[in-house]
């Protein structure tokens, strides 16, 4: 990784993930904290509607990949499942979501790479994710194996930041990403690069409408799309 000019920067995919596995270890104790404050509370919101649209049945089963602390897992719990597993590869991210989900006995956290996941194919009811894609270094496998492990008819989720088209709220959004975000990190996680790569990270993220054909180009059906939060947040989703 090279810091040049406040740009992160990665030579391989692997650095890429070695960076991304440990920022969020490090960032791990604030992590929920900077959400609801960078997002004014919104994440909770779009995780509800994220998980609204999943369609999990009841004593359904329902995977999080890159769970992070698991709020989408927990917010799952509404829906009554048998199981809901959350699999992330930040030991922190989990560990912490285990302590926070204590309640709730049907969920399981364990550590595995959303790249290479190791489950079956067609175990689960509906998989979701939440903000991981630009953080993944191939999102293609990722959504492959995304419907892979996930039951004929069942739905595939992904709620993620999206870049601006609007150049007039790009200009808006670009202060307060790439200003007061890192200030923000700095003050209260004590990082500021990790908070510096996040707004970085969706500046090059894919646009919604590519992700929905790479979602297609991953074999599913009726894949669709809505933003939210002035255009800030994309929340896909399709059924295998
Ligand atoms: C921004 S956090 C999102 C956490 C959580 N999903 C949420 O909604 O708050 C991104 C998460 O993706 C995880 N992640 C990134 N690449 C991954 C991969 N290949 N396999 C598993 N987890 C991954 C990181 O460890 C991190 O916890």
């Amino acid at each position: 990784m090279t810091t040049k000019a406040n740009l992160v920067k990665f030579n391989s995919a692997e650095e890429k993930a070695h960076f991304v596995r440990n920022m969020f270890d490090r960032i791990s104790p604030k992590y929920d904290l900077m959400n609801r404050i960078m997002t004014f509370g919104q994440d909770v919101r779009w995780r509800r509607l994220a998980i609204d649209l999943a369609a999990l049945p009841e004593n359904g089963a329902l995977l999080d990949i890159a769970c992070g602390t698991g709020d989408l897992a927990i917010e799952a719990m509404r829906c009554k499942p048998t199981l809901v597993v959350a699999a992330d590869f930040s030991l922190n991210m989990i560990r912490l979501g285990r302590q926070k989900a204590n309640p709730h006995k049907a969920i399981r956290f364990i550590a595995a790479d959303g790249l290479q996941m190791p489950f079956r194919d067609d175990v689960f009811d509906a998989v979701v994710t939440g903000f991981s894609m630009r953080n993944v270094v191939d999102v293609d496998r990722f959504i492959r194996e995304m419907a892979r492990v996930v039951r004929p008819g069942g739905k595939v989720v992904i709620l993620e930041i999206t870049p601006l088209k609007s150049s007039l709220m790009k200009r808006g959004f670009h202060l307060y990403f790439q200003k007061i975000v890192p200030f923000l990190g700095g003050i209260i996680a004590g990082d500021r690069e990790a908070y510096t790569y996040l707004p970085q990270s969706v500046e090059v993220f894919i646009p919604a409408d590519e992700l929905k054909q790479r979602m297609e180009a991953a074999r599913l059906r009726n894949v669709q799309y809505k933003k939210l939060n002035l255009g800030t947040v994309a929340l896909h989703w399709g059924e295998v």
